[in-house]
């Protein structure tokens, strides 16, 4: 096992993305101090302490973005650091509150603690395709980008597009941090993660699938694009466990019709129909050009994309969430 020995901290254990995380690590036999808001709150930890491996190997540790210091308990004589912490709403009421401020101040804390720390070799925070997409001047149908692509934070502004703002800033604030401190960061930039969850309620990614099953449509989309949330955890241990990473990695998946989504949904809901929009009327085309080539050096086979949406709404049937 690759893990043996080592121990890894994992930030915001409880979500979707991290918990598969803290799974795959336990698996391959990685000690994890897993951080969580609440350690008391059973319905966030209650999934992490039945995985395989959890009673030898995970501890659960109490810490908060926005408290400075509260990571430091968990991240001292770590091997790695896997951050993923962030808040994930489209809706904000306090934008500044609420997304800007724990995912900035927060990734900053981090770092912080983990230069404090000569243990720990490398930090892998997870950042977004929302760090990639929104240039200061829209994307358009078929446009090219890659591990060069950043947006601009004054266009996400303008826009009101909060959450992106919040991941834009808290990457850039953690590469100016990490060259300023000489710390070995890697960034994965996922999109739209979607496969089966482990945490007992729905996470707002893969609430959209939910709507699907609902019918509704929720960016008003006609181009939809879905990375898996096991590849997407498998690409960060990767990340780790290959010494020549580096720098960020796009996790994409390929481009899909609304109705592609529906002809694979009717296979298990047959009267489905979803509220399809006749163009792409979102603030970008989702039809851009993108490379994985580099997620998929790491040794990262994508799941099709018709495998992740028939995963999601079976285990969103198990959990009696749809
Ligand atoms: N899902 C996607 O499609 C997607 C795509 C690209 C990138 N990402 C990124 O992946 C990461 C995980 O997202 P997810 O989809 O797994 O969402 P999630 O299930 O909502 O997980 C977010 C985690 O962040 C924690 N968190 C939020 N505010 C916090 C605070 N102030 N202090 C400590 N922890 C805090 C949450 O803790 P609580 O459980 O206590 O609320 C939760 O564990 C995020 O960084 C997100 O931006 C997600």
């Amino acid at each position: 096992m690759n893990g043996e020995g080592k121990v890894v901290c994992v930030t915001g254990a409880s979500g979707y993305i991290a918990s598969w995380i803290v799974k795959l690590l336990l698996l391959r036999g990685y000690t994890v101090r897993a951080t969580v808001r609440d350690p008391k709150d059973q319905k966030k930890t209650d999934h992490l302490l039945a995985l395989e491996g959890s009673k030898e190997r995970l501890k659960l540790l109490k810490a908060n973005l926005l408290d400075e210091g509260s990571f430091e308990h968990a991240i001292n004589g770590c091997d790695a650091v896997f951050h993923t912490a962030s808040p994930v709403t489209l809706t904000p009421t306090n934008p500044q509150a609420e997304l800007i401020e724990p995912a900035v101040k927060g990734t900053i804390n981090i770092l912080k603690a983990c230069a404090k720390v000569s243990s720990v070799k490398r930090v892998i925070v997870t950042s977004s395709m929302a760090t990639v997409l929104f240039p200061r001047s829209p994307l358009k149908p078929n446009d090219s980008i890659d591990e060069n692509s950043f947006s601009d934070p004054s266009f996400c502004e303008d826009k009101k597009l909060w959450y992106i703002l919040s991941k834009t800033l808290a990457e850039d604030a953690a590469w100016q941090f990490a060259k300023a401190n000489k710390i070995d960061l890697i960034t994965m930039n996922p999109g739209l993660v979607i496969g089966p969850i482990l945490q007992p309620t729905l996470n707002f990614s893969v609430d959209v699938i939910a709507d699907f099953i609902n019918g509704k449509n929720l960016f008003n989309r006609r181009y939809h694009r879905f990375v898996d949330v096991r590849d997407v955890a498998l690409a960060h241990v990767k990340a780790l466990e290959t010494p020549s990473a580096n720098g960020r990695y796009i996790i994409d998946g390929p481009i899909m019709t609304t109705n592609d989504i529906e002809k694979i949904l009717r296979e298990i809901i047959p009267d489905l129909c979803i509220d399809d929009k006749s163009e792409d009327i979102d603030m970008i085309s989702m039809t851009y050009k993108v490379s994985v080539e580099k997620v998929k050096s790491l040794g990262i086979e994508f799941t099709p994309t018709e495998t992740s949406l028939r995963d999601t709404v079976l285990s969103l049937k198990e959990k009696c969430l749809v």
